[in-house]
């Protein structure tokens, strides 16, 4: 059976909905970079094992790198899901998980890479917003799309609002990706992935 390592920073609910879905596979490891991360019970108390790197105990990024890899390869895990994983990965990690480490993210990417995602989108008035599984590159927010959801923007939204939207369709995207995945069925033709397999849609509408 295949195994993966879920890196979080917080509330975890993503991981969480990857734990819930009932995945063939193992998820070996949840590792964490934040020691107060919320999502750290959650799946101790599912009995998945726990690993806190925390990176302000490490003088560079070189050295959180490399400690986190080492956290990473214990489980020699088929695949790395990023998963409201705060921080900014060096090369050389990204380099060893290449097509094998996934990340959500809460935009329409190429849209809204970074941080802020909602507050920008809503600042710039945009009308459909949403969030986006891709496959982990060294450009940040950069690599090739698995799938995207897309919500509207709706009159009256707050950035809290827009957030809890789009993040309902986080949950539905991220498995379906990792599931995906786990079946063998991304492949990554000149930089963008074609799904293998059959005529499952790489995305969603949501009108909620
Ligand atoms: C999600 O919106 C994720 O896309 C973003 O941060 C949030 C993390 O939420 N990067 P959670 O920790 O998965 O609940």
């Amino acid at each position: 059976m295949k195994s993966i390592v879920v890196v979080i920073s917080g509330r975890g609910s993503n991981m969480e909905a990857l734990v819930r879905a009932d995945l063939p596979a193992r998820i070996a490891a949840v590792v964490s970079n934040r020691p107060e991360a919320a999502g750290l019970r959650f799946a101790a108390e599912r009995g998945i094992p726990t690993q806190v790197v925390d990176h302000e105990r490490y003088p560079s990024r070189d050295a959180f790198d490399a400690a986190l890899a080492q956290a990473l390869e214990r489980h020699d895990p088929d695949l790395v899901a990023l998963a409201g994983f705060m921080r900014v990965l060096g090369g050389d990690l990204v380099g060893r998980y290449e097509g094998r480490m996934l990340n959500i993210h809460p935009s329409l990417l190429p849209s809204f890479q970074g941080l802020h995602t909602h507050a920008r989108a809503l600042e710039q008035g945009v009308k459909v917003h949403g969030c986006t599984v891709h496959f982990v590159t060294p450009a940040l927010d950069h690599g090739p799309i698995v799938i995207q959801a897309a919500v509207p923007v709706l009159p009256g939204d707050d950035e809290a609002a827009l957030a809890a939207r789009v993040l309902r369709q986080e949950h539905v995207i991220y498995p379906r990706a990792v599931r995906w995945f786990l079946e063998g069925r991304l492949v990554i033709e000149h930089g963008a992935v074609r799904l293998a397999g059959s005529d499952e849609r790489q995305f969603v509408w949501s009108h909620e």
